[in-house]
Formats: structure tokens, sequence, C-alpha cells
């Protein structure tokens, strides 16, 4: 069982959503639907699995759908047609005291627009969710602060949000999410508002919270560095629908459309793609020149040995941990692979 199931998830926006769902079923897309009726496709026949422990990120374009799927997710919105299934439950089945109970205990949310209350500190903020959960102040306040020291705003916890800077605001929005411990994290452009040294160091530590608490977050960004870093699955959404989900390398390799081409062109390939992506088995590799080989390991980086292949004009022998030959790169194979599109 998925953790997170969504099935077939439909979100009109407008006065009579299911009047134009027989239309967007047969096909219309967004521009034709809101050219003709005046409503809004935020969704257009999503679905998707997100395993328990994975990081899954959620790309596309302004006004794509990102914070409309995510939000689906704590039902912030409800789906128009379509299942959202946590944990074997559907969402929309919750009464209103056990979606209360399911947004305190088992989600959390950072916001876009970091979402603060104005009219509380720093530490009150981030002890919220704990104070919703019924802690004691003593807890709270102590969980708190070592959030507002792990997001780098030890000093700051008894100012007030309008005090703070917008990357400062959104350090105390994570804050708040990671207080509260549930296992499964929205992050919704979590990191877009920070400088890019502090964002990068917020991304180290997913990674390290990640690979300690193995929770399931559903990441939204617009930068694919970003996603390509911290996803282990990503899905791309084109004005509501969901032209792609793969690891990063099937989204670099095998780009569905010509919209997520235009998303992948400037990556640097050779920082993202391991040996063992790109080499060929031992058995089917008879027309590489096996004399001069260079050995790389299977899980290295190709950007490691580039220069070397290149300056060398050698073939790669590609072996595993224990030294056993797994495969092959031609060095010319190598570099087509690199600039193909
Ligand atoms: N409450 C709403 N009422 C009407 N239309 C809405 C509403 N919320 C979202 N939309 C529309 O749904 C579509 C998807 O919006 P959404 O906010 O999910 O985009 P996004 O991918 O998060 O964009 P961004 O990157 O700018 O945050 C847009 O066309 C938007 O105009
Ligand atoms: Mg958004």
């Amino acid at each position: 069982m998925s953790k997170i199931e969504i099935n077939n998830v439909y979100k009109i926006f407008g006065n009579n959503p299911q009047s134009v769902m027989p239309m967007v079923k047969e096909g219309a897309n967004k521009e034709e639907v809101l050219e003709q009726t005046g409503h809004t496709v935020g969704l257009d026949n999503v679905s998707l699995k997100i395993e328990e422990g994975e990081t899954f990120v959620c790309m596309g374009l302004s006004g794509s759908g990102k914070s409309t799927l995510i939000r689906h997710l704590n039902r912030l919105i409800d789906p128009t047609d379509g299942e959202i299934i946590v944990e074997g439950t559907n969402v929309m089945s919750f009464n209103k005291e056990q979606l209360i109970d399911f947004r305190r205990h088992k989600m959390s949310m950072v916001f876009q627009r970091f979402g603060l209350f104005p009219h509380k500190t720093v530490i009150q903020n981030v002890g919220y969710g704990l104070e919703m959960q019924g802690k004691q102040l003593e807890e709270i306040n102590k969980t708190a602060m070592e959030k507002i020291e792990a997001v780098g705003l030890s000093g700051f916890e008894n100012q007030f949000p309008n005090q703070l800077s917008g990357g400062m605001q959104q350090r105390v929005g994570l804050a708040r999410a990671l207080a509260t411990d549930s296992d499964i994290m929205l992050m919704d452009e979590a990191f877009s508002a920070l400088d890019p040294l502090i964002r990068s160091d917020m991304q180290k530590q997913l990674l390290d919270l990640q690979s300690e608490l193995k929770k399931t977050i559903v990441f939204i960004t617009h930068d694919l560095d970003e996603s390509l870093r911290l996803g282990d699955h990503i899905g791309i959404l084109n004005a509501g629908k969901l032209v792609q989900v793969g690891t990063p390398v099937d989204i670099i390799m095998n780009p569905a459309d010509d919209y997520v081409r235009a998303f992948v062109k400037d990556v640097n390939r050779a920082k993202v793609i391991k040996a063992k992506i790109i080499m060929k088995s031992t058995n089917d590799s008879d027309d590489i020149d096996k004399t001069n080989l260079i050995k790389v390991n299977e899980d290295q980086f190709i950007e490691e040995f580039l220069p070397q292949i290149v300056c060398s004009n050698s073939n790669c022998e590609v072996v595993d941990k224990s030294g056993n030959v797994k495969g092959y790169i031609s060095n010319k194979e190598l570099q087509t692979s690199l600039t193909k599109s």
C-alpha cells in the first residue's frame, strides 16, 4: 500500500464546477474551458502514488497546479472529482474531528507564503502545532527552541514575523512544520525565499533529516537543481495535467514532451547521472575497445571521471564495490549522451 494515493483527481474552480466536468473529461484543455465557461482547470485527471519515506517533488510552471495538488492532501481543497487516499483512508470520509486530528498529527505543512500568525512571536508560531496537540508549555518551548536553532534563528525567538526578512519568515514556517514531528510533510516552495547559501544549507538539513527519520515529504519547487537534489521521484505538472513522473534520471534522460525538455535542457547531466545508468552491460559491449580502459565505480557521477576520459581518449570499465566488472562506457557514446536532448 502506498502512503498517499491520488486517483483521477480533477479540480475545477468557478461557480459551477460540476457543469464543466463532462467537457473536461472529453478532453477540453484549460484554455478552452476558461474561454468557453469562465472556469479554471486547477487539476486535470491527476493520478499518482507516493511511497512511505520518499521525497516526492512536484515541479511545473507558475499556475500549473502545484499548490492546488498539495492542498488536496490535507483537504485544504476538496476535489471536484476523484479520490485522495492517505494510509488507506479516503480523506473525504473524515468527519470534522477526524480531520482536525489528521491535520494536527499526521501532516504538517510549510506554506508558500509562510502563513505565520502576525500577532504571535517566533517561538509561539513554531510551538503552535504542539499547543494544538495539547502539549505542556515547558515541552512546547523546549521543542520549539530546538527547531528554531536548527533553522538558524536563535536569538530571534521573541520577535514578531514582521520584524523578520522573508527568508527568515520562511525558516520560521519550516521550524513550525518540523516541530510537530508528523510523518508526512507538505512543503510548498519551502526554500524559495531563501538566499542561495542558506537554501543549499536547508536542502542539506532536509536530506540529513530524511536519511535519519524517513518522513514522507511532498516538496514543491520551481528549481530543477533543487528537485534533482531532493527528489526520489519527480512529478511534472503542465496546465493541471501530470505530464511525467519518474526518478531524476528518468526525467533528465527521457523527458516525456517538449515542456519537460524545456525544464531539463540546461541541466548539467554529468552532475546527476551515475556510471551505472549509462554503461553497457558486459555482454552487450563487444563494440567497445577494451585496450587502455579507465576503471570507474558504478556509483560515481560522470562529472568525477569525465575529464580523465576526455583527456586520455579511453573507454571506461565500470566496477562495483568489490571490483567486479559490471559494464563498459564508450568514450564517444558518453559524450553524446551528455549532449543529446
Ligand atoms: N481559489 C482559486 N480560485 C480560482 N482559481 C484558482 C484558485 N486557486 C488556484 N486557482 C487556479 O488554479 C491554477 C493552479 O494554481 P496553483 O496555485 O495551484 O498554481 P501553482 O502551480 O502553485 O503556481 P505558483 O508556482 O505560481 O505557486 C491557476 O490557474 C490558478 O489561477
Ligand atoms: Mg503555488
